[in-house]
């Protein structure tokens, strides 16, 4: 069951009396409304997922008309695409293009809440902290600098986040998009309901320079490489058919983005020189060509060493599921006009102070000559296409002028004539012009061409994009409160950019590392709080706005017209922002997909569910030891693995589900009646409490059981084959203690961290590292674990290596006072007397464990 918010109080407490008065609510939810599936299990769960979740991938649709679907849940429709004529439109083909793939749909399970009244609780502490006159800042969790800011420097500002419709939180998601996808279509009813995809795919060229290893470095050195447990590949562009396993990925993908996208959504690909034509043809087919927008170019950094021409830019793709609907919520951003702008090039006249004007010479606008001081204008059209029945003559100094045949003129002849007074219109040869003023407007339109977006950035993640580019694309194509979806997470950049935004955001990367990076990207952010126009985020902030004089409002005698500055929110200067709640999920298993191209006798007329079971017990067996002896799916001992000096049985956890208390306590006693004292159980996820039923087992009887995860992308179709040493290794929990104390009637407790396990992959052992030894990145508590759902109730994060949240504070902060903090704040006992820790190592491994407190 979902856990229900138990917060009573309100949004913390403001030092002094002054700001008391001005203390904001915070909007209370419960989540008991909550539907979304997910998948409790305590029992057995299948091995391999069930008919009616799978749906066929369309792989063709050059020539089909529509994507075939299997059987789905209940109610789902099947989704339309767009009608092609392979004759009249050119379309890519490439190997492989018509296969057609089953993916199961799998339920998201939610691991972790970042629920609203926990991230309250905590600004609630880290304000009673800040007050307390004496005492020490208490370093070391998350908000822990938040604390400091409200003590030192700005103490009277309130902390506050956005929440938006009732029950929506925000989600990162760890798994492959394409199933998180089909999961938001079928299970989570958002077809049609996001606003904006951003999709930064692998750009499909070299693999080594492209992905990243552990979380707190962007460098990928050789001694870590030994040790990395996921993410080596997680990073796809080793593709086994190259360029054209590559366009299969991109295109599975973009059908199952345009289902999602609103009628007025936008989808933006960023991508390289290298596939940018690729890209674009498929886009073409997979929206339509009447939904290209914009090929937008974007600078990143200096020119890269060669032989040939720099390469100083990357693309962005624009297409919307509909031009015209997406045209009509389109915002239009501008950039400050700075003396020197290119784009003054185009007021290319310049006004003397005695009123004389002259154009400029092309030695001047290139900047070889001095401009000579004056007031820069440009001659623009008078002139609209269309005739008109109304009476065109227009008298100018002692003549008379008429528009030219097929024209008239922009204002009618009354109105130039105050135009003519104002000084703006120019002859130019026999022709009429208005004169536009460089100041009628200090703003320049941004356009297809974005110019250092990359200098001076700090980088989490190695292949990380710059705020500035995403936030572009989220502010043109949406408004506060739309949804945003990003399929490729990396450092959450997108999920970054919606929050402070305003938007709601999804997000998803297939590596752990990439989740941990983001998760700890959003859970430090400290935001400026933009006024909103109604208290609610959707209502829209009220933004700064500028005046632009224009042909119109000069005619016309009006004030100058307002303009909106999108990027410019007003900021409420008594408030600091914090990131809103959101929630951690994985799905029931996100390598699924990949079982198909293991699949490899369906074409048998004999072949059913029992074969199809053995098939993937043998197959994840043998990867694991090339000398298992297969026993089939009758026990849940699968295979057993015999050598001189041992005897191991092997056990395999479900494809789409975790590894239960019941299948190891069954696997053991099978084992046990066999004979065999050591049992080797392989999941591709874990229960949290496994860590204690092993231990459990283990003080029972002689029996040794090891727990051992399956890499999530072992069995991917495309993905080079890899080593299988690479792809096991052994769930190792993290060592903690729990001291207790009585804090007058309560009993309160603290928890300790000692230390994390790592496994050695050369050696193929796990060893335990000390908490202290920069091997933790961060570690998270639930004071009250319901045996289901982890709820972050304090985090604790290596401070030292990220120096930005002292930066975007402000604050003067000693480093020593960032060291990882080992031990929890007191907490009193609660309702189900139950611990849980959740320990993330460098590399991205997540493990738990759990504690009774009884
Ligand atoms: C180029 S990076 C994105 C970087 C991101 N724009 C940022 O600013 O950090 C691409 C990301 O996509 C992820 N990825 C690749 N294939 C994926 C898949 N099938 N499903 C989910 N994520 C995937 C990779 O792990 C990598 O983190």
């Amino acid at each position: 069951m979902a856990k229900k918010s138990t917060r009573t109080s309100t949004q913390p407490k403001a030092p002094s009396p002054k700001t008391a008065k001005t203390e904001k609510k915070v909007t209370r939810y419960t989540y008991n409304d909550i539907k979304e599936p997910r998948t409790p299990e305590t029992g057995h769960t299948a091995l391999l997922p069930t008919e009616e979740q799978v749906v066929t991938l369309p792989m063709d649709n050059g020539w089909s008309k529509a994507v075939v679907v299997g059987k789905l849940p209940e109610g789902d429709e099947r989704p339309v695409v767009v009608d092609m004529d392979p004759a009249a439109d050119p379309v890519l083909f490439w190997a492989g293009k018509r296969n057609r793939r089953q993916v199961p749909v799998l339920p998201l399970q939610r691991n972790e809440i970042v629920s609203d009244s926990r991230i309250a609780q905590i600004i609630d502490r880290a304000r009673r902290a800040a007050e307390e006159q004496s005492g020490a800042a208490q370093q070391g969790h998350l908000f822990a600098d938040l604390e400091k800011t409200l003590r030192e420097g700005d103490k009277g500002k309130r902390v506050e986040f956005y929440t938006h419709e009732e029950g929506w939180r925000n989600k990162l998601i760890c798994g492959d998009s394409l199933h998180v996808m089909e999961s938001m279509l079928h299970y989570e009813n958002l077809r049609g309901r996001v606003q904006m995809i951003y999709i930064d795919p692998p750009y499909g060229i070299k693999y080594d320079s492209n992905f990243q290893q552990r979380v707190d470095s962007t460098k990928n050195d050789e001694k870590d490489q030994a040790d990395d447990v996921l993410t080596i590949k997680a990073f796809r562009d080793t593709w086994a058919l190259g360029v054209h396993s590559y366009l299969s990925y991109l295109q599975e993908r973009l059908y199952l983005c345009r289902e999602l996208l609103a009628d007025s959504g936008s989808l933006f690909v960023q991508i390289s020189d290298e596939n940018v034509h690729l890209v674009r043809a498929l886009l073409d087919e997979v929206f339509g060509r009447a939904g290209f927008c914009s090929q937008i170019t974007f600078q990143k950094t200096g020119s890269q060493e060669t032989t040939l021409l720099g390469t100083t830019v990357d693309y962005l793709l624009w297409y919307a599921k509909d031009r015209a609907a997406a045209s009509m919520r389109y915002r239009q951003l501008y950039l400050p006009r700075k003396a020197g702008d290119l784009s003054l090039d185009r007021y290319d006249h310049v006004e003397f102070s005695d009123g004389t004007a002259r154009r400029l010479t092309a030695a001047e606008l290139r900047g070889e000559v001095p401009i000579p001081e004056g007031r820069r204008f440009q001659s623009t059209s008078l002139l609209s296409d269309g005739e008109t029945n109304t009476p065109q003559e227009f008298r100018f100094q002692g003549r008379t002028y008429l528009p030219k045949a097929g024209n008239h003129w922009k204002t009618p002849p009354s109105r130039l004539a105050i135009l003519a007074e104002l000084g703006r219109i120019l002859l130019e040869g026999s022709t009429l012009r208005f004169k536009r003023y460089a100041d009628d407007f200090n703003y320049v339109p941004i356009h297809d061409r974005w110019e250092s977006m990359q200098i001076g950035r700090a980088r989490d993640y190695v292949v990380q994009t710059a705020e500035s580019v995403v936030e572009r694309c989220i502010l043109m194509c949406t408004q506060p409160g739309d949804l945003v979806f990003d399929p490729t997470c990396g450092s959450g950049t997108t999920a970054f950019c919606a929050e402070r935004a305003g938007r709601r955001w999804i997000t998803c990367d297939t590596s752990r590392v990439a989740i941990n990076v983001a998760r700890k990207r959003l859970l430090s952010a400290v935001l400026s709080h933009y006024t909103t126009r109604n208290g609610t985020v959707s209502s829209d902030f009220v933004y700064k706005t500028t005046k632009r004089v224009t042909l119109e409002s000069l005619a016309k005698g009006l004030e100058a017209e307002e303009v909106t500055l999108f990027d410019e929110p007003l900021a409420d200067a008594s408030a600091l922002r914090v990131c809103g709640p959101f929630e951690v999920m994985s799905l029931g298993r996100y390598s699924v997909e990949d079982w198909k191209g293991y699949v490899v006798r369906e074409s048998a007329p004999a072949y059913g569910e029992a074969a199809k079971l053995e098939n993937y017990i043998e197959v994840i067996c043998r990867l694991y030891r090339k000398d298992a002896a297969i026993q089939g799916a009758t026990g849940l001992v699968h295979a057993v693995a015999e050598t001189e000096k041992e005897k191991i049985a092997i056990s395999v956890g479900p494809l789409s589900g975790r590894v239960t208390a019941k299948q190891i306590n069954d696997a053991v006693q099978d084992s046990l009646s066999s004979g065999i004292l050591e049992v080797h159980v392989l999941g591709w996820a874990f229960e949290a409490n496994v860590g204690e039923v092993k231990s459990a087992m283990e003080k029972r009887g002689k029996v040794k059981v090891e727990l051992i995860m399956i890499r999530p992308d072992t069995l991917a179709e495309g993905l080079k084959a890899t080593q299988p040493e690479m792809l096991f290794s052994p769930l190792a929990l993290p060592d903690i203690d729990i001291s207790t104390q009585k804090n007058g009637k309560e009993q309160h407790v603290q928890v300790i961290l000692n230390g994390v396990a790592l496994f050695d992959r050369k050696r193929r052992t796990t060893e335990y590292k000390a908490a202290d030894s920069g091997y933790v990145s961060a570690w998270y508590l639930d004071e009250d674990y319901d045996g289901d759902c982890f709820v972050d109730c304090q985090m604790f994060f290596d401070f030292k290596k990220t120096p930005n949240i002292k930066a975007a504070l402000r604050a003067e902060i000693e480093p020593d006072e960032f060291t990882l903090k080992l031990t929890s704040e007191p907490f009193p006992v609660r309702g189900y007397r139950r611990v849980a820790v959740k320990v993330v190592d460098v590399y991205g491994n997540e493990s738990v464990v759990v504690r009774d407190l009884a």
